[in-house]
C-alpha cells in the first residue's frame, strides 16, 4: 500500500513585519487551497460593541471580524490562530464564507516564509471622523499599499458633488471617532456568491 508523506504544519505564528504578530507559510501553499477558518465567539454586532466600549479612540487593534448584518466572530474569545493573519493591500488570501462560516483562501501560490494576508477592507461609515484614514493607517508595505486597512473611497458620480464631510471638534468629535473605531472590524470581501472552501489545513501551534 502506498504510503502517505507526513507533513507538518501549514503555517506558523510570529511577529510580523506589519504588525504584532503574524501568520507565515511554512510550506508551498498553492492558489486555492483553504488555509484555516476564523474562528471565535459568535456574537451579535450589539454584543461585539458592548465588549469593546472601553476602547481607545485611537485604538485600531480588533480581533472581530463581520460574517453578515447579525454575526460578529469575536476571534479574541475561543479564537484561533486565523486571528493573527493581518491585513495587506495587495494580499496573497481572501476571506470567504460557506454556511455562516468564514475561511481564509490562498489566491496565490505562496512560497514558504511568505506572510499570509488578506483585504480588510474596513467598512466606512458616514460618521467617520475626518482622519479615520490615519487612525486605519496600513502598515502592508506593498508598493501598491493604499495607506489604509479601510476599503477603497468609492469614487463621487460625475455631474454630482461629494457632499463635504464637516470638521467636528471637542467632546462630540472624541465620541465620534471612539463610535467609529469600536465599530469597525474586517468583513469577508463580497465578491460574487459564497464558495465552498476546497481544503482546509490546520497550522503552527
Ligand atoms: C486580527 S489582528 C491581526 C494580528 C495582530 N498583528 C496581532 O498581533 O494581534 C488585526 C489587527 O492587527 C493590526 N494590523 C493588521 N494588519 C495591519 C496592517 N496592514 N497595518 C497596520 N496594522 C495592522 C491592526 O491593529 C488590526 O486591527
Ligand atoms: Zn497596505
Amino acid at each position: 500500500m502506498k504510503k502517505r508523506p507526513i507533513r507538518g504544519p501549514l503555517f506558523e505564528v510570529r511577529h510580523s513585519p506589519i504588525h504584532g504578530y503574524g501568520v507565515f507559510a511554512l510550506r508551498r501553499i498553492r492558489k486555492g487551497t483553504t488555509v484555516t477558518e476564523y474562528l471565535g465567539d459568535r456574537v451579535s454586532h450589539a454584543e461585539a460593541d458592548a465588549r469593546y466600549e472601553n476602547k481607545s479612540a485611537d485604538d485600531n487593534h480588533t480581533f472581530l471580524f463581520t460574517v453578515d448584518s447579525k454575526i460578529v466572530i469575536d476571534g479574541g474569545v475561543g479564537g484561533n490562530d486565523a486571528r493573527f493573519i493581518n491585513h495587506a493591500c495587495d494580499p496573497n488570501c481572501e476571506s470567504a464564507t460557506a454556511g455562516k462560516r468564514v475561511f481564509i483562501e490562498a489566491i496565490r501560490t505562496i512560497q514558504p516564509g511568505e506572510e499570509l494576508a488578506y483585504d480588510y477592507q474596513i467598512q466606512r461609515d458616514a460618521g467617520d471622523p475626518p482622519d479615520v484614514d490615519a487612525i486605519f493607517a496600513c502598515r502592508c508595505g506593498s508598493p501598491k499599499c493604499r495607506g489604509s486597512m479601510l476599503e477603497p473611497k468609492r469614487k463621487a458620480k460625475a455631474g454630482r458633488k461629494a457632499p463635504r464631510k464637516s470638521v467636528r471638534k471637542g467632546a462630540e468629535a472624541a465620541g465620534k471617532r471612539k463610535a467609529a473605531a469600536r465599530g469597525k472590524r474586517p468583513a469577508r470581501v463580497a465578491r460574487g456568491a459564497a464558495r465552498k472552501p476546497k481544503r482546509t489545513r490546520s497550522g503552527g501551534r
